[in-house]
């Protein structure tokens, strides 16, 4: 069966990324996962690459805060095309990509954001939703630009706000919608490249 290679970025703990690589595992995802990369040295994202014999990466960022490099996002392209990725999945990458990244990808970069874009991008985005009294919140498939998660919009998974839930209660749903969605949107990508090529 022909296999969509992927790769996956992130910064922190990794549960979405478990969550790709045991369904790539039990066989329900017919995606590769060629090599999870991460900017921080000891994120769990990359022990988790580990435990799945995935191939792995420390990025060092560079002197910046919320971007890389332009240098190491040159870097970040060559890693991801030796290692023969078409489809680069965000899985908590906490740094905005720009021209090098996004040139060498185009409309073959996703990210999740736990809100209902374009509601609430950026940091800690339960905390917004509960803060400003929503009902509902939820997560965000969406392809990436150069805006802080912002771009074209692929799926939504919506989460209702409980009135007695706190920031870790709203968080710790929208985290299991996430580990539903981001999966599901990534088999539509594998069934399109198994039938036509992304
Ligand atoms: C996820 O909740 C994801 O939506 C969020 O980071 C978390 C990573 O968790 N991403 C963003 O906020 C992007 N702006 P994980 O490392 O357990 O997958």
């Amino acid at each position: 069966m022909k296999r969509l290679p992927i790769g996956i970025l992130g910064s922190g703990k990794g549960s979405n990324c478990r969550a790709i690589l045991e369904r790539i595992r039990s066989g329900d995802l017919a995606a590769e996962a060629r090599v999870v990369i991460s900017d921080v040295l000891d994120a769990p994202i990359l022990d988790i690459a580990r435990e799945f014999s995935v191939a792995n990466a420390f990025l060092p960022s560079g002197q910046f805060r919320t971007r890389l490099e332009p240098n190491v996002e040159n870097e970040l392209v060559n890693m991801l095309r030796e290692a023969g990725v078409d489809l680069v999945v965000l899985a908590g990458f906490m740094r905005v990509l720009h021209a090098p990244m996004l040139k060498a990808f185009p409309r073959r970069i996703i990210n999740i954001h736990p809100s209902l874009l374009p509601k609430f991008p950026g940091l800690e985005a339960w905390k917004q939703a509960l803060a400003t009294g929503e009902e509902v919140s939820g997560c965000t498939v969406h392809y990436v630009d150069e805006k802080i998660d912002h771009g074209e919009i692929i799926a939504q998974h919506e989460v209702r706000i409980l009135p007695d839930d706190t920031p870790e209660s709203l968080h710790a749903r929208i985290q299991i919608a996430e580990r539903e969605l981001y999966p599901a949107v990534i088999a539509e990508f594998c069934e399109r490249y198994r039938a036509t090529g992304l």
